[in-house]
């Protein structure tokens, strides 16, 4: 696998692979990789001749009370697992090279309806961030498709949806949620949790499971189901931030008709805030 710092050299490189007519899958990361974004990795491998990662943790998707400064980096641990999985490209601009002043750029992409519900509202500015950065990789490595996580629903939301507004051809691909035995879904946030922390963690996942079965079994209102599951996450020892039901397509409050629903949940343990979300299908 080959490490390019610079716009230019990743270009260079591509190109000699382009004028091949291979074609590119690209996976966006923040580093401190796990088995959820080898996931990724291994399902670029199966799209695509060429495999590019990029390592970026973004200023502009961190607002300036969140972790940017304790954002664990372990970029040769990360280089070692993207080459095992079968990664040729890795792309770790540091953040002059993507920002003229290192923070944000002028030109900015949101997604109105979307970039401001949910995660958006408890992170001012996030997806707005998150749009922008990914406008730009998506610019610097022209790849034929990119792969996200279902972990992150509402940015992979986002994302589906600016490709669209924009005309892009690229294809955006979602894959599965990768979890621990106990159900908590990896994340480089896990990291922060202590050790006592870590075996309340998976209560999240347990809730919306509940709240699944709830749902199927149609024993209560979104209302009254939302409510317990908040509760239920407040006896384990999170403290809140938002449980909801939302319809699938646009993440908005379903209809009575809506089949395919998502519960997304966000919560607090500790210093780590984590996210999970669970789709369900009615009959
Ligand atoms: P990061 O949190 O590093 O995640 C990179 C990709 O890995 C995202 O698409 C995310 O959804 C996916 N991912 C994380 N944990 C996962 C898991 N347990 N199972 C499956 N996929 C998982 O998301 C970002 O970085 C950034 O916002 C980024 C898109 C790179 C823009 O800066």
């Amino acid at each position: 696998m080959q490490t390019f710092h610079t716009v230019a050299e990743l270009r260079a490189a591509l190109k000699k692979e382009r004028l091949q007519d291979k074609s590119i899958a690209f996976v966006p990361t923040m580093g401190n990789l796990h088995d959820g974004h080898m996931s990724l990795i291994r399902r670029a491998v199966k799209e695509s001749e060429v495999v590019v990662s990029s390592i970026f943790v973004n200023p502009m998707q961190f607002s300036a009370n969140e972790d940017l400064e304790r954002y664990p980096k372990t970029l040769e641990e990360d280089k070692k697992v993207l080459a095992e999985n079968g990664c040729q490209y890795l792309f770790a601009p540091d953040a002059l090279e993507m920002y003229p002043d290192g923070k944000r750029s002028q030109t900015q992409i949101e997604v109105s309806g979307l970039s401001d519900i949910l995660c958006g509202a408890s992170r001012p500015g996030h997806f707005v961030g998150v749009a922008t950065v990914v406008t730009k990789l998506f610019n610097i490595v022209q790849p034929d498709c990119a792969i996200f996580g279902n972990k992150d629903f509402q940015q992979l939301k986002v994302i589906e949806n600016m490709v669209r507004d924009l005309s892009s051809s690229i294809h955006i691909i979602g894959v599965d949620t990768a979890r621990n035995d106990d159900g908590l879904a990896m994340s480089s946030r896990n990291g922060y949790l202590t050790t006592k922390e870590r075996e309340i963690a998976p209560a999240i996942f347990k809730t919306m499971a509940w709240a699944k079965e709830a749902l199927l079994e149609n024993r209560a209102s979104h209302e009254d189901i939302r409510e317990q599951a908040q509760q239920k996450l407040e006896a384990a020892g999170f403290r809140r931030d938002y449980f909801e039901i939302r319809a699938q397509h646009n993440l908005q409050t379903p209809s009575e008709e809506e089949r395919s629903l998502v519960i997304l949940a966000a919560a607090y343990l500790g210093n780590a805030r984590l996210i999970d979300n669970l789709r369900i299908e009615l009959a």
